[in-house]
């Protein structure tokens, strides 16, 4: 991976899983990493292992609280590159029986804790006119999963709030938006990047689209990262 050193990323729901392998591997790629988890043991257990990443403990669903560690990142990062956008939870349930509590748990975890961390970061990166944002989707936002009702819906608005992103915050890029069905959307823009790049060098919209998505299921961690 090309690319990374020096780059300021902050990544969260990085405590375990897919978040804690991107943290890993961001780091061992020479990026200043950062770190943002509601798990207090898991935080514990990564700031013991690997001191070197800053290690922020912050609930995605507290709008205030997340603004609070974006300030406490960038400044202590001296701004920000990379959001990877990771923290998701699922919870099964035969849709008749979902209990509405456990609705408003992952919709507020997936969909509204990415809408406050994207916002926090892009306002930052905006300022300094360059950023990556990377959300985490799921093929179950696209094809639908039975008893995922609340994760299938939240991942769908992930997909569409990318999109949006993508166009709103860089209208250049329209034809550009890079697409990752089997483990997120991502939504990329970097003006340097684009300028310097061909054509030919990323896929169009309705190419990506076209893409054949893999096999709704769950993956296992090592194959994102
Ligand atoms: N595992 C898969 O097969 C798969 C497939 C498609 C998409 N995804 C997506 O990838 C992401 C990571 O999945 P995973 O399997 O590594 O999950 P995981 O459950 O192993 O890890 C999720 C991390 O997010 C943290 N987290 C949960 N709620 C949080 C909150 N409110 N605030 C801050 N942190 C919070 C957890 O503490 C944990 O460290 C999720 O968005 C998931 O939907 C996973």
């Amino acid at each position: 991976m090309r690319g990374l050193a020096k780059k300021r990323a902050v990544v969260t729901g990085g405590a375990r899983g897919i978040g804690r392998a991107a943290v890993e591997r961001l780091y061992a790629e020479g990026a200043r990493v950062a770190e943002m988890d509601c798990d207090s043991a898991g935080c514990a257990t990564l700031r013991a292992e690997l001191p070197e990443v800053m290690v922020v403990e912050a609930d995605v669903t507290d709008a205030e609280a997340v603004e609070m560690a974006f300030a406490q990142i960038t400044g202590a990062l001296d701004g920000l590159d990379i959001l990877l956008n990771n923290a998701g939870i699922s919870a099964p349930y035969p849709f008749l029986e979902l209990p509405v509590a456990s609705w408003r748990r992952t919709l507020a975890v997936d969909i509204d804790g990415v809408f406050y961390c994207a916002q926090s970061a892009a306002r930052r990166m905006r300022h300094s006119g360059s950023g990556v944002i990377i959300n985490m989707g799921s093929v179950s936002g696209m094809l639908g999963m039975p008893g995922y009702a609340d994760y299938n819906a939240a991942k769908a608005a992930v997909i569409e709030l990318t999109r949006t992103l993508a166009l709103e915050l860089a209208p250049e890029l329209r034809d550009r938006i890079q697409h990752r069905y089997r483990w997120g959307r991502i939504c990329w823009w970097d003006r340097q990047s684009v300028n310097n790049a061909s054509e030919s060098d990323m896929p169009s919209l309705e190419q990506s689209a076209s893409e054949p998505s893999s096999a709704a299921r769950h993956g296992e961690r090592s194959e994102g990262a």
